[in-house]
């Protein structure tokens, strides 16, 4: 981000020059029959230099791109200092600037391997090793409840990035998990989420975390202060409180005005974005599910795939080349949305997870510097586990009119191989099949062939895919503590490259302000009818069909 628009970057014209005169050549049919080494040019093998064995294949051969045209975007990369700002992150620099606040995510996961200067990062072991205290006597069952009993259920409360990083993951990786702990998460504030979440809860064997990082948000507290009367109208005494509610958060004041005790918080610091926190103390129900030592394998997998982000030369480095293929798709092609496709039943939050990740935080309008983009940032992300998609949304990725960027990921190995590994095989097949459809779709021609001489001129054309879909597809030997970690660090760097280049601060999110400002307001004014004011006939119209037919 050098103060430019990205519009105005050489490259960005270059780009724009080479779509509009090469589009028709753009063929992947075409582009594979050309050159027969197309998978080995435009895939790279990603293989961790530290921490625990990592491996994976990323395929980017599917995509609408030559060489000369994947240059010109790793220039772009360059011209808008990526490099250079990757490494001020890394630094403890404070780009987040709207906030005036250091990004290090990076720090949590760091085990003291990159050196970096900002108040918090060293105490990062100590409230590592919290967690680690903490949850290994949770699930030994050394820590006792207010009758003596240990614990076996916990929920947390939490909303956004407090509950979607913990809930991914907890699914994700539930092969690790201790089955005799039934973990719950609670987030909406629709008080149904609470309720029917504590009817499955025991007082006495129940454990609530309470995730926030500003312990301010609305929908937490008040499913917080909720749970805790639930519980003290079973245990009665306050003093009871202390074994059974612990809190995640910056803000320790409200924590212990909350009425948790200091020693049951666990600490992380405002460099910490909310979506990107479930690497901090947020994770403590993922120590708890997992065990602290898979979580630690999360983390130095994520710690990996920091490592080639930081040291990888842009050619080969997995979240620039992710990057920049989405840009081409997004600022060229118009692409409005991307769909994230696992075909792991396990990772069927995943996509849910980057809906924030992506959308908080490059769903901006204006650069850093209070410009106007003149071009389209953060696309709409989407998904589903395979092959559920296939059998609702597939049908206009393959012949709507919209173009749909996808990419698919699957484990070579199932953690259930159920029948000697035949549903495994049926779920690959469709994830080998799916992107080769789009790719390459089917002709007329070989419609006609397929349905004989008398098919109606109508049905053909039905028939008739036609391809040219881009895709990337990710593999990797089978869904650990560390791949985990490092699929979710790629992605997050993804993220930071593109909001790079587009010149916007992706780890503010003022956009989420005035719904809830507003909110507060008409909170005060649901009494009385004649208390509705300052509003538009819509807005006072549908406060008052709620006034006359509530019963609470
Ligand atoms: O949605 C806005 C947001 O601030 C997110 O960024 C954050 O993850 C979420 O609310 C929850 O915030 P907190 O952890 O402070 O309760």
């Amino acid at each position: 981000m050098s103060g430019k628009l990205a519009s105005e970057y050489d490259s960005w014209k270059k780009l724009q020059h080479i779509y509009d005169s090469e589009r028709s050549k753009l063929i992947l049919k075409d582009l594979f029959a050309q050159d027969p080494d197309r998978f080995s040019k435009f895939s790279t093998d990603y293989v961790s230099t530290s921490g625990p064995d990592v491996t994976f294949l990323l395929d980017y051969s599917k995509n609408l791109i030559t060489q000369p045209i994947l240059d010109t975007l790793l220039s772009l990369v360059r011209e808008a200092q990526v490099e250079s700002f990757r490494n001020k992150m890394f630094a403890g620099e404070h780009i987040n600037t709207s906030e005036d606040r250091a990004v290090l995510h990076v720090a949590l996961r760091n085990f003291n391997d990159f050196q970096i200067q900002e108040a918090g990062t060293d105490e990062v072991a100590s409230v590592l090793e919290h967690m680690k205290v903490f949850s290994e006597s949770v699930r030994s069952g050394e820590w006792k409840g207010y009758t003596g009993k240990t614990i076996n259920t916990i929920v947390n409360i939490g909303i956004g990035g407090s509950d979607l990083g913990p809930v991914m993951v907890t699914e994700a990786l539930k092969p690790y998990s201790k089955r005799d702990l039934t973990a719950h998460f609670v987030s909406n504030i629709d008080g149904t989420h609470i309720a029917e979440t504590l009817r499955a809860c025991d007082p006495e064997t129940t454990l609530f975390i309470i995730a926030s990082k500003t312990f301010t948000t609305q929908e937490t507290i008040t499913n917080a202060e909720s749970a805790k009367e639930w519980f003290l109208s079973s245990a009665k005494d306050q003093a009871h409180v202390a074994k059974h509610f612990v809190a995640l958060s910056t803000n320790t004041k409200a924590v212990t005005a909350f009425g948790i005790a200091k020693e049951n918080m666990f600490q992380f610091w405002d460099w910490v974005g909310g979506r990107y926190s479930l690497w901090s103390a947020i994770g403590l129900s993922i120590a708890l599910v997992i065990g602290y030592d898979n979580f630690e394998q999360l983390l130095k997998g994520a710690h990996a795939m920091d490592k080639h982000f930081k040291e990888t030369p842009l050619e080969k480095n997995l979240p620039v080349l992710l990057a920049v293929v989405g840009i081409w798709y997004n600022d060229f092609y118009g692409a409005q949305t991307h769909a994230l496709l696992p075909y792991d039943q396990y990772l069927h939050k995943f996509a849910d997870y980057f809906q924030q990740g992506d959308m908080e935080s490059n769903g901006k309008t204006v650069t850093k510097n209070g410009h106007r983009v003149n071009y389209e940032t953060g696309p709409i992300l989407w998904g589903a586990a395979g092959t559920n998609g296939q059998h609702s949304f597939y049908q206009l990725v393959h012949q709507g009119t919209k173009l749909i960027p996808t990419d698919f990921i699957a484990p070579a190995t199932t953690h259930n191989p159920i029948a000697h590994s035949k549903h495994h095989r049926i779920l690959l097949s469709n994830f080998f099949a799916q992107p080769e459809a789009l790719a390459f779709g089917k002709t007329e021609e070989e419609v006609k062939k397929e349905l004989g001489s008398g098919a109606s001129e109508a049905l053909i054309k039905s028939k008739v895919f036609e391809g040219n879909k881009p895709s990337n597809s990710i593999m990797f030997p089978l869904l650990t503590p560390a791949t985990l970690g490092a699929l979710i660090a790629m992605y997050e760097h993804k993220i930071f490259v593109q909001g790079v280049i587009w010149g916007i601060n992706s780890f503010d999110q003022m956009g989420v302000e005035l719904g809830k400002v507003l909110a507060k307001n008409i909170l005060a004014q649901l009494d009385k009818p004649e208390d509705v004011t300052g509003h538009d006939s819509s807005t006072t119209g549908l406060i008052h069909y709620y006034q006359k037919f509530r019963k609470e």
